[in-house]
């Protein structure tokens, strides 16, 4: 459901992973969902009613955009499928936890991207934290800081309306790697603020058109970890250009260089106490290139075996809850308390394809 810019990759990889079938494209707009099931040989192209009247169908993939993430998530559960959606979960927290627990109610499962943190390079991270490598987390800096979207998104303006600025765009890849390499977060700290009011789009087609500005487009703060570390996120819409390393964890024994989280693969590299270099960390997990679609095909295989799903709705309420609760912050002028938490996901089997797949 929803077929824009993203829905390429994911038509792309959902055709190759083990247990997925596409079976329909849809969209507001129908004549966007058949250009996308003609490109990508889906047999069946339709509206959002059809869709979810579907009998074939058992979980609509949701990529739309934020704003009504909610809004298609509730229908679809209500039309008993279950859902994966991009990231985020929601717009509004309560949102968020409606979908929760729809999905509880009518024995069904939610998903959420990002599925990055399942991909080889920060695979291999969790297993670095997990052996001890770098002894116990002390604190971790995490920063992404960019010039905004107007100049590459054929239509960047939902990117500077609320639900979206670089807090909940981009947020959700850092604070989705974040917790699952240490896990929940229970207290934060913010300031925000947005710098310029208009935004020109330098893209096609829509070149020369002028975006307002609705929501905060440079978010920083501080985030006290349930396991007793601290981490520094800064996310930026802001900035020209900059030359901070994207994710470093920091222990007791030595720091831990985290590849972008919005990629799947590396470079991962350790600096131990005693060391006077870098040394890189091989990748010990498969999935380094674009394997968007990664943790639907998880959540498919949970599915039929009734093991846990790892990119759920749990973890993307969580990082829901702490994207709110940084502008709260910022805008309270206080430290917001985290209340929502999540398990953390099993770690995938080194060396192994679980999914099929081409990468
Ligand atoms: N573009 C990227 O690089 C990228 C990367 C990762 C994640 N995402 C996420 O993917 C989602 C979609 O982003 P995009 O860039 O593809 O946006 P997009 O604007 O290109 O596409 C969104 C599509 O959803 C359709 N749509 C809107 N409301 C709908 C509704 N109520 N029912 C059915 N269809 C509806 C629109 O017609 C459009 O075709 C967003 O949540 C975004 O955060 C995008």
């Amino acid at each position: 459901m929803g077929a824009g810019k993203i829905s390429g990759i994911y038509l792309q990889n959902g055709a190759i992973y083990d247990g997925l079938e596409v079976v329909a494209v849809a969209d507001l707009l129908v004549e966007r969902a058949e250009e996308q099931a003609r490109a990508h040989g889906v047999p069946r192209a339709c509206s959002p009613e059809e869709l979810f009247a579907d009998p074939e169908v058992e979980v609509v993939l949701n990529l739309t955009v934020p704003a009504v993430h909610a809004e298609v998530s509730l229908a679809a559960l209500e039309a008993g499928k279950h859902v994966y959606t991009e990231k985020p979960l929601a717009v509004d927290r309560g949102d968020g936890e409606k979908m929760l627990a729809a999905a509880t109610d009518g024995g069904l499962l939610v998903g959420c991207a990002p599925d990055t943190f399942l991909g080889g390079g920060l695979q291999t991270c969790r297993k670095v934290l997990d052996e001890g490598i770098i002894g116990e987390p002390v604190a971790v800096t995490a920063v992404m800081m960019t010039h905004g979207p107007e100049d590459w998104h054929p239509n960047p303006d939902f990117f500077y309306q609320p639900g979206a600025g670089p807090m909940f765009d981009m947020g959700p890849y850092y604070l989705t790697a974040l917790t699952t390499l240490l896990g929940p977060v229970r207290r934060v700290s913010g300031s925000a603020r947005a710098t310029f009011p208009e935004r020109e789009i330098t893209s096609q087609p829509l070149a020369g058109t002028m975006i307002t500005v609705n929501t905060p487009t440079h978010v920083a703060g501080v985030m006290d970890f349930e396991g007793g570390a601290v981490g520094t996120l800064v996310t930026s819409f802001d900035v020209w250009s900059e030359e901070h390393s994207r994710i470093d964890i920091y222990g007791t024994e030595g720091t831990l260089s985290v590849p972008d989280p919005n990629t799947f693969g590396g470079p991962v590299r350790v600096w131990r106490s005693g060391d006077d270099s870098w040394t890189d960390v091989p990748l010990t997990h498969p999935y380094t290139e674009n394997s968007r679609g990664l943790g639907l095909a998880d959540m498919a295989q949970a599915l039929r075996s009734g093991r846990k799903h790892r990119a759920s709705g749990e973890l993307g309420g969580h990082v829901l809850d702490v994207i709110h609760a940084f502008l709260d912050s910022s805008a309270g002028g206080r430290h917001v308390e985290v209340e929502s938490t999540f398990d953390r996901p099993e770690p995938l089997t080194a060396g192994e394809k679980v999914f099929g797949g081409a990468s």
